[in-house]
């Protein structure tokens, strides 16, 4: 375990998990997490075998959001020092974003404005059914900023993104999922174990193929279908490239051999961890 400041980190293997560790301030991400969140990120890519980075909260609270007199309240008469303090915010932000493992927010309370960032620029989340989320930023007069409505716009459908925006409403893990902000919400004593599940199918699949799998989705969602085809043909080579050609020589020998139906199991690798 590593111990940050605000942050608490553990590499298991290819797994690490990420705790956001302010419990008294529900994890409201001050200054200091956002530095810690960067070293947490920076301590991740240095390892080298991560797979997939669960991200999760201390206490009853996935996130309280931006930590509103440290981040807001304090710096905004000096513009260096606000603009300083909130673009490590933004920093690790788009980082995470385009992290190279897979990322899954673990939602086990309150979420409220960078907290539901951070669950839709994660690429997956698990919640318990009883997490709060809100885009509460119009209750204290602005909008959501520094990507929060990027992740209403691309994790919500638009009349339900607009809602919650303009009203500022809570909306529960049930709901969350109905929409499509989470996977799944499943009781809270359910959340660990859900969550585990999921990182278990994904460290099965080979890593390469789960980093490329997130940039072509991401690439591809924004771009033309002819663009998507050059783009998918590219990416399978630097695939085959840099994975020593595994889905050929490993994947479809056992194929072959009818080791496994690939519609329904993924085929064994010599690193997968069960
Ligand atoms: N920034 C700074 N401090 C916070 C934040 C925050 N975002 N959220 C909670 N805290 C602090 C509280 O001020 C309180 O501090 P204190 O003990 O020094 O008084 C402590 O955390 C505990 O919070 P309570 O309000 O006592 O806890 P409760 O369980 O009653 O309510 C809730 C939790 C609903 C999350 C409430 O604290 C709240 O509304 N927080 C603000 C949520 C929010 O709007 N976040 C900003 C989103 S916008 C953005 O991220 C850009």
């Amino acid at each position: 375990m590593i111990t940050l400041e605000t942050v608490n980190l553990e590499i298991d293997g290819p797994k690490a998990t990420i705790f956001l560790n302010r419990p008294d301030k529900k994890n409201a991400m001050n200054p200091q997490m956002h530095l810690d969140m960067n070293q947490a990120l920076d301590e991740i890519e240095a390892d080298g075998n991560v797979k997939v980075v669960v991200i999760t909260g201390n206490g009853d609270s996935f996130s309280a959001g931006m930590d509103l007199e440290e981040c807001f309240l304090k710096p905004y008469d000096d513009p260096q020092l606000f603009y300083r303090t909130n673009l490590v915010a933004l920093t690790w932000f788009k980082r995470l974003k385009a992290f190279p493992a897979v990322t899954v927010a673990k939602i086990n309370g309150f979420a409220f404005g960078g907290g539901v960032l951070v669950t839709g620029i994660c690429d997956l989340a698990v919640a318990s059914e009883s997490a709060l989320f809100g885009l509460s930023e119009i209750n204290f007069g602005i909008f959501p900023a520094g990507g929060a409505s990027w992740a209403a716009a691309h994790n919500l459908p638009r009349k339900q993104a607009l809602y919650y925006i303009l009203t500022g409403d809570t909306l529960t893990g049930r709901q969350a999922e109905q929409y499509g902000l989470v996977n799944k919400a499943v009781p809270a004593e359910q959340l660990d174990e859900e969550t585990d599940r999921l990182v278990r199918k994904l460290l099965k699949k080979n890593p390469v193929t789960l980093h490329l799998a997130k940039q072509v989705y991401e690439h591809n969602r924004a771009t033309d279908l002819p663009t998507a085809i050059d783009y998918d043909q590219a990416k399978l080579w630097e695939l085959s490239r840099l994975t020593g050609s595994e889905w050929i020589n490993v994947a479809l020998k056992q194929f072959e051999k009818r080791a496994y139906q690939p519609g329904l199991s993924t085929y064994t690798r010599s690193d997968s961890t069960s």
